[in-house]
């Protein structure tokens, strides 16, 4: 991709949405069989019924090179076309090559700058910021996302308080240059990070502090306080949005969608009660997919649309929270080509 800026202000659009599952489901049932749990308290604890898991050898990239073909298709555009390609990801095949630029070359994407990006269960908004920031300095015209995660290869299914929670997915959407005048696209962004919080939410080995030949047992899979982390996640959800919509002097009755990362359905529904947004604009699906980390607010818009709850010109609060630990909030019009 090569940007040469001329004045270039377009605002930048979501046009495009897309999304896919592997095959395999696992339900809570399932589960109970090796670890001791229940469907019972898990979808009381949780909200989740079940969740996707990759078949063997399959990984995040696999996911997302679908995701990333579906999304094209929805904003009418051709893996040439793409400027840049971000993949945000927990769970990237490789420490490096990035699996933004294996998705790009499988998918035909010879042009595009592709980088993955790191902000756990905030990828998503994190990327959007990306891609709404690059789209707009005239850094390209075409940005596609697209979240990709095989978590299961991460979690320690011997660990019941998180191996109920993560599930597979990939899922995202297509960012272009609108008109200049347009008044439309992305209102604002509220993001942040607390490395404070790391270690409540960590792969602990496969990285330069901890290489895996030094590893101990349980240290390359996810480790949780799960406490901590809902704390933080009940508390830091609606302080970013609540910041937000004051800085943009909105009120929380103008969003017409509400798409929040898809961890617990507890967390979302304490926020929907101090936000006071009425619960039918609140979308989910955390009781099919469980935790899908980045791809988790893109999988609910891309059913929601084929659901036709999205329409457009629809305005949509999508806000996140996970591993950094990181939040992020963005209100966005959904504007299909
Ligand atoms: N089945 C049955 N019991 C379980 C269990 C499971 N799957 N997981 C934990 N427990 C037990 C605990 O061992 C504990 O038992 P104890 O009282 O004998 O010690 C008891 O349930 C309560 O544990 P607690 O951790 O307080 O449960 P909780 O109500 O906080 O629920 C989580 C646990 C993990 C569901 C919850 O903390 C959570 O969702 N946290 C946020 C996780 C998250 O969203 N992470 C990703 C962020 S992006």
């Amino acid at each position: 991709m090569i940007a040469v800026r001329n004045g270039h202000r377009a605002r930048a659009r979501m046009v495009g949405l897309g999304a896919h599952v592997p095959e395999r489901i696992v339900t809570n049932r399932d589960i109970a069989e090796h670890v001791d749990t229940s469907d019972e308290w898990i979808v009381e604890r949780t909200g989740i019924r079940e969740r996707r898991f990759v078949a063997d050898g399959e990984a995040a990239s696999d996911l997302g090179v679908i995701a990333a073909r579906r999304i094209l298709d929805d904003a009418g555009l051709l893996a040439e076309e793409v400027d840049t390609l971000i993949v945000p990801t927990a769970s990237p095949d490789h420490i490096f090559p990035s699996t933004a630029a294996l998705v790009a070359e499988r998918i035909g994407a010879h042009r595009a700058a592709a980088f993955d990006l790191n902000a756990g269960c905030t990828g998503f908004v994190y990327a959007l910021a990306q891609a709404c920031a690059l789209v707009e300095a005239g850094i390209g015209r075409n940005a596609l996302i697209v979240g990709a995660e095989a978590l299961s290869r991460l979690t320690d299914h011997s660990d019941r308080s998180t191996c109920i929670l993560f599930g597979d997915a990939a899922a995202g959407a297509m960012i272009v240059a609108g008109e200049d005048d347009s008044t439309t696209g992305f209102l604002g962004f509220e993001l942040g990070a607390d490395g404070a919080g790391g270690p409540d939410l960590i792969v602990p080995a496969g990285g330069s502090r901890q290489p895996l030949e030094e590893a101990e047992p349980g240290d390359a899979y996810i480790q949780m306080n799960g406490r901590e982390v809902f704390r933080f996640a009940t508390r830091v959800m609606v302080e970013s949005i609540t910041r937000l919509l004051n800085a943009l002097e909105m009120g929380i009755q103008e969003v017409d969608v509400l798409v929040a990362h898809q961890a617990n359905s507890r967390i979302i529904d304490n926020a929907i009660g101090q936000l006071g947004i009425p619960a039918e604009r609140v979308i989910n699906n955390l009781d099919r997919y469980g935790n899908t980390s980045s791809a988790s607010i893109p999988l609910v818009l891309a059913e929601a649309r084929d659901a036709g709850r999205l329409r457009p010109g629809h305005l949509m609060l999508l806000t996140g929270f996970g591993a950094g630990l990181t939040w992020g909030s963005t209100l966005v019009r959904y504007e299909p080509r």
